[in-house]
C-alpha cells in the first residue's frame, strides 16, 4: 500500500506521545536519524481522512517530517486541505524528487508555508543526500542548502533562514483603488498609472522599503471596490483579489471586519488607524432674509406692541375730546381719530410733531409715550443691525434618533453598512438599515446629498476630506455636513491572503509605525501634496479659477457691507405699502365719482 508517514515534533510533553491507544499501531521508525528528533509522534496517512488527523494533532508541534512514499498524496493535501496544514512550522519532505520538491513549493499551502526542506536521494549507492529549501518570495526554484551523509552533514548552509526579513526585491502584488483620502490614485489620459500616494500607500511602500520587496499595483475595478460576496459565494473587487491568491496584499480604507465570511477569503494585519462611519448631509438652505425685520422682537413682543398702538391712539383722542367737552380748550387737531392715531403712530418711527397739545393732562400722556417709544426703537434698531448680517439655519437633523424619524434614504458604498446596521441593538438603527440604498461609486452618493435627497454614510476622514476640498466656497461656506452623531468606529488594517506568512512580518512593521505617530503624519502630508496637485491642474487648465476666489475672499475680511440680499425685507415692505396706497386710492376715486353721478 501506498503511504505517506508524517512524523509530528511535540513541542510540549503530550499525552499523544506516551502510547495514546487511538493512535494506529506504527512501525518503528528508522531509528538513526529519525531517534535525533525529540518527542516524535508518528501518523500513517492513507487517505483524505488521516490528514484531518495531522491537522488536529499538530497543532502543538514545532514541525512535520514527511516521509513519502506516494508523492500524489502530499501534493494533493498541500492544494486541498488548507485548514490542517501548518505554515508556520519547519516542514521537512524525505522521498521526493527535486522537481517533485519544487511542485510542493507551488502548490496553495506550499506558497504561504515559510520552511520546506526537500531532502532527496542522489548517488547510487543511497547513502549521500542532497537537503534542499524553499524560497518563498524570492524565487521559484528550490535551492541547495546540504549534503547528507552516513548521518550526518558534510556540508551545510543554515536550512530554516528567516526567508521574510529581507525580500530581496521580490514582487508582491498590491490591489489598490482609488479611495480618497486613503489613497490617491493619478492616471494619465490612457488609464495608465502614474502616481499613487496617499496614507494607506505610505504604510506599503515603507513596509516595501523595510522588508524589501517591490510593489506591483493591481488596479481594483472602480466599480468593485473592497468587494461583494457573489451568489456562487466567492468575491469580486479587493477580497476577491486576494481570496484567488492573485494579491499578496490589499488595501485602502479597508475595515477589520468579519462579515458575511470574509475571513474565509483573507486575513487582515494589526490595525493601522481608526476611523468612524458617520453620516453627511446637504446644508438646509438658511431661513429667507426677509424674515430678519421681524427678527429682533419676540412674538409676545410684537403683540404688546400692537396692542399699545391700538389702545394709545384712541386714548389721545378720548382725553383730548372729554377735556375740550368740559369746557378747556383742546387743540381742535387731536379732537379727530385720523390725527391722533397717524400722531401716535408717528411716535414710534421718530416722526417730529410739529403740534404739542395745551392741556396739561394730554401732555403727561404723551410725554410718557415718548420715553416708551425711544426705548422701543432704540431696542428695534440696535438688534436689527445684527439680525441683518446672519443668516439663520433652519432646524436640523443632528442625531441618529432624528436621521430615523425623518423620511431621508441612507446611501452607502455597498451592503456593508447595511448588515452592520441590522446587528445593532438601537432599533433606530436598525430602523436605518430599511431606508439604507447600495450604490457604488461616490459621486452618486454625493450627487443625492447635495440635492437634499437623502444622507450618505462613508468614513470620517474621507468626509472631511470631501467637504474641505471641493464643497466649501471660497468664502468658507461648506455645502455639506456632518452630523453630530457617527454610527461606528472601525478598525483600518492592510489586507492579505489567509494564513499568508507576511502577517507576523507586518504585524510588527506596522506596530513600530503606530508607536511613532507615522500614519497620522502621513495622513496630514498626503492631503496637503493631494491638495497641491489640485491646484497646479487647475493652474494648469485656466487662471480663471485664481481670479474669482481673489474676489469671493475679498468680502471676508472682517467688515461686511449690506447688500440687497439683507435689505429685501423692507423693499418688500415699501413695495407692499404702495401697492396698498395705490388701492386706496383708486377706491377713494371711485368713491368720488359714484357721489358725483
Ligand atoms: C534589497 O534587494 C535588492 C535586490 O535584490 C538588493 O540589491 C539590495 O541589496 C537589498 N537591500 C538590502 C538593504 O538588503
Ligand atoms: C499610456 O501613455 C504613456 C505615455 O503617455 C505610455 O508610456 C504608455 O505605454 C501608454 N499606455 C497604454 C496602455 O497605452
Ligand atoms: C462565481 O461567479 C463568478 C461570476 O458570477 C465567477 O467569475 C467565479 O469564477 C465564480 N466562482 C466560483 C468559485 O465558482
Amino acid at each position: 500500500m501506498r503511504t505517506l508517514v508524517v512524523v509530528l515534533l511535540v513541542m510540549m510533553t503530550g499525552h499523544y506521545a506516551s502510547g495514546d491507544t487511538n493512535l494506529p499501531p506504527t512501525p518503528r521508525p528508522q531509528p538513526t536519524a529519525l531517534s535525533l528528533l525529540p518527542r516524535p509522534q508518528v501518523v500513517h496517512v492513507t487517505d483524505s481522512e488521516d490528514f484531518e488527523r495531522v491537522g488536529i494533532l499538530s497543532s502543538s508541534c514545532q514541525g512535520r517530517v514527511f516521509l513519502v512514499d506516494d508523492p500524489a498524496l502530499l501534493l494533493t493535501y498541500a492544494n486541498k486541505r488548507e485548514s490542517s496544514w501548518d505554515y508556520s512550522g519547519r516542514q521537512v519532505v524525505v522521498g521526493l524528487t527535486k522537481e517533485q520538491l519544487k511542485d510542493l513549493t507551488l502548490t496553495k499551502s506550499g506558497r504561504k508555508t515559510q520552511h520546506i526542506v526537500g531532502v532527496v536521494k542522489s548517488g547510487l549507492l543511497g547513502t549521500l543526500w542532497q537537503v534542499y529549501r524553499n524560497q518563498l518570495y524570492t524565487g521559484e526554484e528550490v535551492i541547495n542548502v546540504g549534503t547528507w551523509q552516513q548521518n550526518r552533514f558534510t556540508r551545510k548552509r543554515d536550512l530554516f533562514p528567516d526567508k521574510l526579513a529581507n525580500l530581496h526585491g521580490a514582487v508582491l502584488k498590491v490591489a489598490l483603488f482609488h479611495y480618497i483620502p486613503a489613497v490617491f490614485i493619478e492616471r494619465t489620459g490612457n488609464d495608465s498609472i502614474v502616481h499613487h500616494y496617499g496614507r494607506d500607500v505610505d504604510i506599503i511602500k515603507v513596509l516595501s522599503s523595510i522588508l524589501n520587496f517591490t510593489i506591483e499595483i493591481l488596479a481594483v475595478p472602480s466599480d468593485e471596490l473592497w468587494g461583494e460576496r457573489l451568489d456562487n459565494g466567492s468575491y469580486n473587487g479587493m477580497i476577491g483579489f486576494l481570496g484567488r491568491d492573485e494579491a499578496d496584499m490589499g488595501s485602502g480604507n479597508l475595515y477589520m471586519s468579519s462579515h458575511l465570511g470574509r475571513l474565509n477569503h483573507m486575513t487582515y494585519t494589526t490595525s493601522t488607524f481608526t476611523d468612524s462611519s458617520c453620516f453627511m448631509s446637504w446644508v438646509e438652505p438658511p431661513l429667507p432674509r426677509w424674515q430678519s425685520l421681524a427678527l429682533p422682537y419676540q412674538l409676545e413682543t410684537w403683540l404688546a406692541l400692537l396692542g399699545e398702538l391700538l389702545l394709545c391712539s384712541p386714548f389721545l383722542y378720548i382725553l383730548a375730546k372729554t377735556t375740550s367737552m368740559r369746557g378747556e380748550e383742546e387743540l381742535s387737531n387731536f379732537q379727530s381719530v385720523t390725527y391722533s392715531s397717524l400722531y401716535v403712530f408717528g411716535m414710534h418711527f421718530r416722526q417730529p410733531q410739529g403740534q404739542l397739545p395745551i392741556r396739561i393732562n394730554t401732555q403727561i400722556f404723551l410725554a410718557f409715550l415718548w420715553l416708551y417709544a425711544i426705548i422701543i426703537t432704540t431696542g428695534y434698531s440696535c438688534n436689527l443691525t445684527a439680525f441683518l448680517t446672519v443668516t439663520r439655519d433652519p432646524p436640523r437633523i443632528e442625531t441618529i434618533k432624528e436621521l430615523h424619524e425623518s423620511k431621508l434614504p441612507v446611501f452607502g458604498l455597498g451592503d456593508y453598512f447595511k448588515l452592520s446596521m441590522l446587528q445593532s441593538v438601537n432599533k433606530h438603527v436598525r430602523g436605518l438599515a430599511d431606508k439604507y440604498v447600495a450604490v457604488f461609486d461616490v459621486s452618486t452618493i454625493d450627487r443625492n446629498i447635495l440635492h437634499g435627497k437623502g444622507v450618505g454614510i462613508q468614513g470620517y476622514s474621507y468626509m472631511k476630506y470631501v467637504i474641505k476640498k471641493d464643497y466649501t466656497s471660497a468664502s468658507g461656506r461648506a455645502r455639506m455636513r456632518i452630523l453630530k452623531e457617527c454610527f461606528a468606529s472601525h478598525a483600518i488594517t492592510v489586507g492579505l491572503q489567509r494564513h499568508s506568512p507576511l502577517k507576523r512580518k507586518f504585524d510588527k512593521v506596522i506596530r513600530w509605525m503606530v508607536e511613532g505617530g507615522l500614519i497620522d503624519q502621513w495622513f496630514l502630508e498626503s492631503v496637503d501634496l493631494s491638495i497641491q496637485i489640485e491646484k497646479r491642474k487647475k493652474k494648469a487648465q485656466g487662471i480663471g479659477d485664481s481670479k474669482a476666489e481673489d474676489m469671493s475672499t475679498a468680502g471676508s475680511e472682517g467688515v461686511i457691507p449690506l447688500g440687497l440680499d439683507h435689505m429685501q425685507g423692507i423693499f418688500l415692505i415699501l413695495i407692499i405699502c404702495c401697492i396698498i396706497s395705490i388701492l386706496v386710492f383708486m377706491a377713494e376715486f371711485m368713491l368720488v365719482e359714484r357721489n358725483r353721478s
